[in-house]
């Protein structure tokens, strides 16, 4: 069962049912990307803890997947606790990474990892005096949000209140306690995909790194990633050895194969100094560059660790993924320019399928490989530009020729056009739920 059924949880789904497995695919709407490809859908809200564990007794599945961060982690705690079912990576891991608290003190005070300074507020006040000890610039984050959502850069006291208001407006349901962060002025920052799978050679649960993805971040949302990202070596060995503390801290202590699955360590580089940002106990969003570069993408390397089979992070080229975004706040998108994307033979797509689209929602990824990164990365940079988004034919008719809500120029001339893939959204049953950046419940549209 997923927890969470967006784009990645599309691809785990998928991975999962190549291996031959019965997959129940849970999100808050209808029709999410993972909800399309599973055997059965349910919709519930995941932050309420009586749906959680109703929907869980209703199927008893053998492992539960979160997907997402905002879920009653105290219905995975009891179910695992029972032995109803196996939680992934463990109750635990969830319950750490269910904000940036948990995570940033255990690997502070627990693991002993390099991290920015930091320090926790809950009023303005507060946060003016966590900002004068960590000192500016620093970064001010809700500590329940993702994506960037909610987060700003201060550089002086004077953005205290501004960045305290972007906090209370951008977070996720109603804590309204933010973190502030020393900014790491870092040449780059990597995910290093790791994973925890049973070790066939000696039937115990072993560490596996992928090769390090490089990303650009706008916004707090990634916007491309490559893979592989050099790094010195006394870097890349810090970061081993990071990774290796944080995800085998993960799992239920006396439990032999807690804490299996893929991991999505996020750490910033400066030099051949490593400091520890956060990781996803769970599929990275810049590892879907490993669906053009690895033997085994991060989702099949998920399925498999999770059933306890045999792994390997074998790289096979390099490569770099795009996000296509929504641009558009529409309820039914067309993509066009899919043909003109997939003439070069070193690109794939993957469109989402999201019911509705808004400007900054990630609606696709186009993947490359290449000889190098820079190649793969205009390659895939290329390919997200050509799929272009645009309303349903009716809405442009509505619109006056260079009126104030003209969308944007179509480049494509009238035949290629025609010739798009348009997309139809499953109609959910209880009616539409309009969403928008910043006014979810719960939940993390971006993200689905
Ligand atoms: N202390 C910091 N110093 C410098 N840059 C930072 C710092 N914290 C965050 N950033 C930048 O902002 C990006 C997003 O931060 P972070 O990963 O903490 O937020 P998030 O909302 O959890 O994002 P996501 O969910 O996409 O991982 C980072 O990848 C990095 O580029
Ligand atoms: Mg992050």
């Amino acid at each position: 069962m997923l927890l969470g059924s967006g784009e990645l949880g599309k691809e785990v789904t998928i991975a999962l049912q190549r291996l031959g497995v019965e997959v129940i695919a849970v999100d808050r709407y209808a029709g999410a990307p993972a909800h399309q490809v599973a055997h059965t859908a349910e919709v519930i809200d995941m932050m309420d803890p009586v749906a959680v564990r109703a929907v869980i007794d209703k199927h008893r599945p053998r492992y539960v997947l979160p997907e997402i961060e905002a879920i009653a982690t105290d219905a995975l705690v009891a179910v695992e606790a029972e032995g109803l079912a196996e939680v992934i990576p463990s109750a635990k891991g969830v319950s750490l990474t269910l904000d940036r608290e948990g995570i940033r003190r255990m690997a502070d005070e627990e693991l002993g990892l390099p991290t920015s300074a930091y320090l926790f507020a809950d009023t303005v006040e507060e946060l003016r005096a966590g900002a004068y000890r960590v000192g500016y610039p620093c970064v001010v984050k809700p500590v329940m949000s993702s994506s960037g959502k909610g987060q700003s850069v201060m550089r002086s006291e004077a953005d205290v209140d501004s960045a305290w208001e972007i906090a209370m407006t951008g977070g996720r349901v109603s804590s309204k306690r933010v973190i502030v962060e020393r900014f790491v002025d870092f040449d780059y920052e990597v995910t290093l995909l790791t994973v925890r799978a049973v070790d066939p050679a000696t039937g115990e649960l072993a560490t596996y790194f992928c090769e390090p993805i490089g990303h650009r971040q706008s916004d707090g949302d990634y916007v491309e990633s490559w893979q592989p990202q050099p790094m010195s070596e006394i870097a890349y060995g810090a970061a081993r050895s990071i990774a290796a503390r944080v995800v085998s801290a993960m799992g239920a202590a006396d439990q032999r194969f807690s804490g299996r699955g893929v991991f999505g360590v996020e750490l910033f580089i400066k030099g051949d100094e490593v400091f520890f940002s956060e990781v996803s106990p769970r599929p990275h969003d810049t590892g879907l560059v490993t669906l053009a570069t690895q033997r085994l993408s991060e989702f099949e390397l998920h399925a498999r660790a999770v059933l306890g089979l045999p792994v390997t992070t074998e790289m096979r080229s390099p490569g770099a993924s795009a996000v296509i975004y929504g641009r558009h706040d529409e309820e039914a998108i067309r993509f066009a320019g899919v043909a003109q994307a997939l003439a070069d033979p070193q690109v794939d797509l993957r469109l989402f399928g999201k019911p509705e689209s808004f400007a900054t929602r990630r609606m696709g990824v186009a993947v490359a490989t290449g000889v190098d990164t820079d190649q793969a990365r205009r390659r895939a940079a290329h390919a997200a530009d050509l799929v272009i988004r645009w309303p349903p034919t009716i809405r442009f008719r509505r619109h006056r020729p260079g009126g104030p809500d003209r969308p944007p120029p179509n480049p494509l001339r009238r035949a290629d056009r025609d010739r798009c893939s348009v997309v139809r959204p499953p109609v959910p049953p209880q009616g539409r739920r309009r969403s928008r950046p910043g006014s979810t419940a719960c939940g993390d549209p971006s993200r689905e």
